[in-house]
């Protein structure tokens, strides 16, 4: 896919800083300690420093526990930051998403924050956001960086290192495989930054191990119920599989639905590995039917507003604002749960 080396070639090129999710205190130092070379364009928008502010957060959909917590670290936040906030939610629905924000800009918000659902069809709005004299910060997911940037169409990206999941995710199945394995592979949203960047980092790694082939990659839309639906098709078509990677929990666990429906065990006939972190994928862990998970840190409400003060403020922002994660197996699941959501 042409998108993904455009991907990891913005990422390589843009400054970072690494707060641990949620860490004000982290953030702080980041900034304090970034070597900049690429920050937020003088040219972009300025940000009043009044309150309350009226913020958009305009959310892609609420189909999962993630897309919870996002949307809560939003609400949890905004009192705190002085936001008065504008909420939408697009229903998994691209078009939708767009004129969310279009009707955003219409009411002439202080300020935009969104997950851009794929990263094509949202850069175009991102332009439009700027011209309408509204500076942007996007969380969780990027966009196109060929049609508008970070730093000089929108103030930043805050979120994770997508391709570090899935080489995380990976190096985990090598070694709980012997670097032996048939793998499914259940794939996010299709034109999502976060489905594009995951294959594109697990599919490294997984060229290197030659014991290791991915016999089948196909979308389950990021959601439960299609991961478990394209598993049973997956399944039937490919018995000999032995691994199931799962850009997320939800599919994850639609796909240990699916394979125990099919008379096998998670766990032991299948290794699944995924990304989140949630509650319900730490369970699984805990149960011996999931093998492991990449948190996918989805509390951006406490990062957005620290980087939109400082923004208002005058200070250099970088246009990454990078996000460790932690990763859970059995190892470490069970001390780990207050970090589940
Ligand atoms: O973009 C992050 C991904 O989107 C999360 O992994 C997933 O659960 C969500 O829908």
């Amino acid at each position: 896919m042409a998108s993904l080396n455009t991907q990891s070639r913005k990422h390589a090129r843009r400054q970072q800083i690494r707060p641990m999710a949620g860490s004000l205190l982290a953030l702080a130092i980041g900034f304090g300690v970034a070597t900049a070379t690429a920050y937020a364009d003088d040219a972009l928008p300025k940000l009043p420093t009044k309150t309350p502010l009226k913020v958009g957060f305009a959310q892609t959909e609420s189909n999962n526990p993630w897309r919870l917590a996002e949307t809560k670290s939003f609400k949890d936040i905004a009192a705190k930051c002085g936001w008065q906030l504008v909420m939408t939610d697009a229903n998994s629905s691209n078009s939708k998403q767009v004129s969310d924000i279009q009707n955003m800009i219409a009411q002439h918000v202080d300020l935009l924050v969104f997950p851009p659902r794929e990263e094509k069809p949202l850069a175009p709005v991102v332009l439009q956001a700027k011209k309408a004299g509204i500076p942007v910060i996007l969380v969780d997911r990027d966009v196109d960086q060929s049609v508008a940037k970070a730093g000089r169409d929108y103030i930043t990206f805050i979120g994770s290192d997508f391709i570090d999941q899935g080489h995380r995710a990976a190096d985990w199945l090598v070694k709980a495989t012997g670097g032996k394995a048939k793998i499914i592979e259940l794939e996010g949203t299709t034109g999502a930054s976060a489905a594009n960047d995951r294959k594109k980092g697990f599919d490294e790694i997984i060229a290197k191990n030659p014991g290791m082939t991915i016999i089948a990659s196909q979308s389950g839309d990021f959601a439960r119920d299609k991961g478990r639906q394209v598993m049973e098709t997956l399944l039937q078509a490919h018995p000999e599989v032995t691994a199931v990677y799962a850009h997320n929990d939800e599919m994850a666990l639609g796909a240990i639905a699916a394979i125990k429906a099919a008379g096998k065990q998670p766990g032991k006939d299948i290794q699944i590995v995924t990304i989140d972190g949630t509650k319900g994928g730490m369970d699984a862990i805990a149960a011996g039917e999931l093998g492991a998970s990449v948190q996918s840190s989805p509390f951006f409400g406490p990062l957005a507003c620290d980087v939109a003060q400082r923004y208002a403020k005058g200070e250099k922002i970088p246009t990454w604002v990078k996000v460790s994660d932690r990763f859970y197996d059995k190892s470490n699941v069970q001390q780990s749960m207050q970090y589940g959501y």
